[in-house]
């Protein structure tokens, strides 16, 4: 054992033990240590699985003892599945002791370095089967890319793991009867050609009350509370379409709980820009923008312009658009500029750029924009917007922000690009979330990126699925509950922000059957804070919670 991480653990542990009886304390129980001395594993916690002694590394390091376990590909074979192929596994014992347990509050602790190697994509997978991969088991994984070759130590919440063969799936019924093994390796298929992961004091840790003390799962919000009543400092938004706004059934939830809306299509680029002339000017259909911008005007709304440019809003005509890459950009110019001016004074913020990073990379999504305009094309919208308006306020909006770190780091490239440049106030996390992920920890550091760098801050198109896999037919209670749980940590994490870089918490879409989950996804959801009656769910009351 290293006596340096035992020495920080005693100052973990000695406050724990004073509190024992409060039950507010938060106590710890850590089990499973390997620390990979006296032969690599302790018999009694963990038993090895597979030719540990191919790894075994002996070197004395600052922050170490005397072993760790090192595992490095250097990009020979692009059969570098050390996760799964090379045996550096080890078996879970006191199985029993996690039973009953929820994964909450169970972290998985380690020391990790990157042995000069910086940007190793590490995989850390949890198992409940004998097989290296997908034949009757459920594989659980957690990746993260190593920046800086120095020892950390690092702890993740088993509520962050995802599941790993299946897109999208957060299988989140682990069962701790069963999870018999923790792999750890390298993901060759992404990150640098040479990638080393060095891993030391390897342990489970069962922490006592990290779960949402606040949420009560019966309270009942008296009628007169409403969102933007309980929201102090910043907006609480809607995202809504000409139709609803017009019905007085929406409308009048609309005013009376919110103070801010979004277009949840009519202000994109495929409902406003219908064609260009034989100029090349463009020809514009403004009824459906209007509809909101006058719907926000006439009950003094605050409105958030979304979105001028997104890859998923093309008009047909910019698809199969014959001209020169000049001409195209001039054309989105010319885009920018009317809208933004038309609606100057009366839309406080734009998302100018929409989701233009790649999933789980650090790269530029491929587009049309990015092949007409090319790599600054995010930077040239910014300044059309910036040009046409120097007081609304711009930013830049996506989502998987929440969780994906590769994500992050290239979308807070662009920003930290942008911002330089003055170009850019805030940054829109989208939150489409699901009942089980991610974890309140990860959405808290995902939003510690923005106010680190003192940006405005939006939590932009608020749903949490409950049925993310489609196994249920109807919102059960315990879905209906985690729901609730889960919007009050997205809440409360927003209600910390400092006061100055609130901006709003814009839910996407007022009721469950009007979502636009169930179209996408193809599975019946109840993702947002209403039901189909308009009733108010306990998600409702998570996040008015979560603000008293
Ligand atoms: C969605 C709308 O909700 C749907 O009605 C439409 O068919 C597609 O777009 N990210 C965004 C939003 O920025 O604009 C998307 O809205 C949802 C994902």
């Amino acid at each position: 054992m290293n006596f340096l991480l035992n020495t920080k653990k005693a100052i973990i542990l000695i406050p724990s033990l004073f509190c024992a009886f409060s039950i507010f304390a938060q106590t710890e129980e850590v089990f499973l240590v390997t620390d990979f001395d006296g032969g690599g594993i302790l018999p009694s916690t963990w038993e090895s699985f597979g030719d540990l002694g191919l790894y075994g590394v002996q070197r004395n390091n600052s922050l170490s003892d005397g072993k760790y376990y090192e595992l490095a590909w250097n990009g020979t074979s692009d059969k570098g599945y050390i996760v799964s192929q090379s045996g550096i596994t080890f078996r879970l014992i006191p199985k029993k002791k996690l039973k009953g347990k929820t994964i909450d509050n169970v972290f998985l602790r380690l020391d990790v370095n990157c042995g000069g190697a910086p940007g190793t994509v590490v995989n850390i997978v949890l198992v409940d089967g004998p097989n290296d991969c997908c034949k009757n088991e459920v594989n659980w994984q957690y990746t993260f890319t190593k920046d800086t070759c120095e020892w950390e130590t690092l702890e993740i919440n088993l509520a962050d793991f995802g599941y790993a063969y299946g897109s999208n799936n957060h299988e989140k019924t682990i069962d701790f009867t069963k999870v018999g093994r923790v792999k750890i390796g390298i993901n060759p298929e992404q990150g640098p050609k040479k990638q080393v992961v060095q891993f030391d004091n390897v342990e489970l840790v069962v922490k006592e009350n990290v779960t949402a003390q606040g949420y009560q799962p019966n309270i009942v919000i008296p009628e007169s509370t409403t969102l933007k009543t309980a929201a102090k400092d910043f907006f609480v938004g809607v995202a809504v379409n000409p139709e609803r706004v017009r019905a007085t059934d929406h409308s009048s939830v609309y005013t009376r709980e919110f103070n801010s809306i979004t277009a949840e299509n009519a202000m994109k680029m495929k409902s406003i820009f219908k064609g260009l002339d034989e100029n090349m000017k463009i020809i514009y259909d403004w009824t459906q923008s209007d509809a909101i911008v006058d719907f926000a005007e006439n009950n003094g709304m605050n409105l958030h312009g979304h979105a001028l440019v997104w890859h998923e809003s093309i008009p047909d005509v910019l698809e199969n658009f014959k001209g020169t890459n000049a001409q195209f950009e001039a054309i989105i110019g010319q885009y920018i500029t009317t809208v933004v001016k038309r609606y100057k004074g009366k839309v406080d913020s734009w998302d100018v750029v929409n989701e233009a990073i790649a999933d789980n990379t650090t790269k530029m999504r491929e587009s049309l924009f990015l092949e007409r305009m090319g790599s600054n094309y995010v930077e040239k919208c910014f300044e059309f917007a910036r040009k046409a308006d120097n007081k609304v306020k711009l930013f830049y909006n996506d989502y998987g922000l929440e969780h994906d770190v590769q994500k992050q780091k290239g979308a807070f490239e662009l920003i930290d690009g942008l911002k330089n440049k003055n170009l850019i106030d805030g940054v829109g996390y989208q939150m489409h979330l699901d009942y089980n992920f991610p974890s309140k920890a990860t959405l808290q550091t995902a939003t510690n990126l923005a106010v680190d760098r003192g940006l405005l801050i939006h939590f932009s198109e608020l749903d949490i699925k409950t049925n993310p896999k489609g196994d249920v037919n109807e919102l059960t209670e315990q879905r209906n509950q985690a729901q609730a749980k889960k919007v009050y940590e997205v809440v409360s994490v927003y209600n910390n922000i400092p006061e100055n870089l609130k901006y709003a918490l814009t839910v996407w879409g007022l009721k469950d059957d009007e979502s636009w989950i169930t179209p996408r996804y193809g599975f019946p959801d109840w993702p947002l804070l209403f039901d189909a009656n308009f009733k108010r769910k306990k998600a409702f009351s998570g996040f008015v919670q979560a603000l008293e």
